[in-house]
């Protein structure tokens, strides 16, 4: 049996290039290797926070999946499929949930984050976390174990929910006998991906990201207004490339013009104007294949589906196989 690897994305938002040179190339690269790649589409765990915006889940469901397959997700190599399709994800989830203490929910330290995120948005006292939020790391440890995942690959901030989830094996393994795989976290070696004010980190919520699916129009717009070396006024004043967001993109998509760019702008023969149009027109080119896909599967959304359904019947049959061990493990077979 190919050992399995899992990972999950909340169907919240389009991709953006921190996903496309972050995690999804870590995908990619994962979809041609020789483990069984399953990529759950985590719209029960995006529901956690978006309860009472049923529509923008719905839509996203069908929106991050050809984003996927648009920048090459291969559904020959790789499983999609949709989480709240797996009815088994949450039947583990509540075996799951008598095996951590509340304290121990709290103390993790991503939900502790989220939690201070969300007073801070929201100016809440925090009575408006819920059960279902705190408790998100437990069906996640359902999303890996269902599937018998092995490797888990994510970003540094869901260590701790790794973490929760080896807790969780251990502890049933020790209660109810050997069922349970233990996953190891798969850090992805892929730097973060800065967004076009300079920030860190590329994000929807930073209002700076470039998403795989934005016109010509808006990669304009967005390019023009990307932050450059500041002591840059003039035209012509020699500036420093790697201060400049547009110099980073420039590297980023591979421009073979890099070195002329460089070289130009630390000289001062490079105007900035002229520079990120440049970039526009590289970028544009850079995104076209992927537009084009993206563009085919909007309007063959049957293919879509298809491709939704086939990789969730081939979950669920995996899923379905472990919870019968789990239950069985459990004494909860009772008309075997
Ligand atoms: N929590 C992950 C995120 O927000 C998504 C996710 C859901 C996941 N289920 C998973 C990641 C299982 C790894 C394994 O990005
Ligand atoms: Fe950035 Fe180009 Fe201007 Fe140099 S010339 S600061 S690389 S935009």
């Amino acid at each position: 049996m190919k050992k399995v690897i899992l990972t999950g994305i909340r169907p919240t938002g389009n991709l953006h290039l921190g996903h496309l040179f972050g995690a999804a190339q870590n995908w990619l690269k994962l979809q041609d290797s020789e483990y069984d790649f399953y990529l759950e589409i985590a719209d029960v765990q995006a529901l956690t926070d978006n309860y009472n915006d049923p529509d923008k889940v719905h839509r996203n469901v069908f929106e991050l999946a050809t984003d996927l397959l648009s920048l090459g997700i291969d559904p020959k190599k790789t499983n999609i499929f949709i989480q709240s399709e797996i009815g088994e994800i949450a039947e583990l989830t509540v075996f799951y949930s008598n095996l951590v203490t509340m304290a121990r929910l709290y103390r993790n330290p991503t939900v502790k984050t989220e939690i201070a995120q969300k007073k801070a948005l929201f100016g809440t006292t925090g009575e408006s976390v819920t059960y279902g939020f705190v408790g998100y790391p437990v069906s996640q440890a359902a999303d890996i174990t269902a599937f018998e995942g092995e490797l888990v690959p994510v970003g540094e901030d869901q260590l701790p929910l790794i973490e929760q989830c080896r807790e969780i094996v251990k502890k049933f393994n020790s209660i109810y006998g050997e069922t349970l795989k233990m996953p190891e976290p798969y850090l992805s070696e892929t730097p973060r991906i800065k967004g076009l004010d300079g920030n860190d980190k590329m994000g929807k919520s930073l209002g700076n990201a470039i998403y795989i699916v934005d016109d010509e129009e808006t990669i304009k717009k967005k390019i023009m207004g990307a932050v450059t070396d500041t002591n840059k006024i003039k035209k012509d004043d020699p500036a420093n490339p790697e201060k400049c967001m547009v110099y980073y993109y420039h590297k980023l998509i591979k421009n073979d013009n890099l070195e002329t760019v460089c070289k130009e702008c630390k000289k001062g023969t490079r105007g900035c104007v002229q520079c990120k149009k440049e970039l526009i027109e590289k970028m544009n080119e850079f995104l076209k294949p992927i537009r084009e896909k993206k563009e085919y599967l909007r309007n063959h959304p049957e293919e879509v589906e298809e491709i939704l359904k086939s990789g969730t019947e081939k979950a669920k049959e995996k899923a379905s196989k472990t919870l019968k061990d789990v239950k069985s493990a459990m004494k909860i077979n009772y008309f075997e």
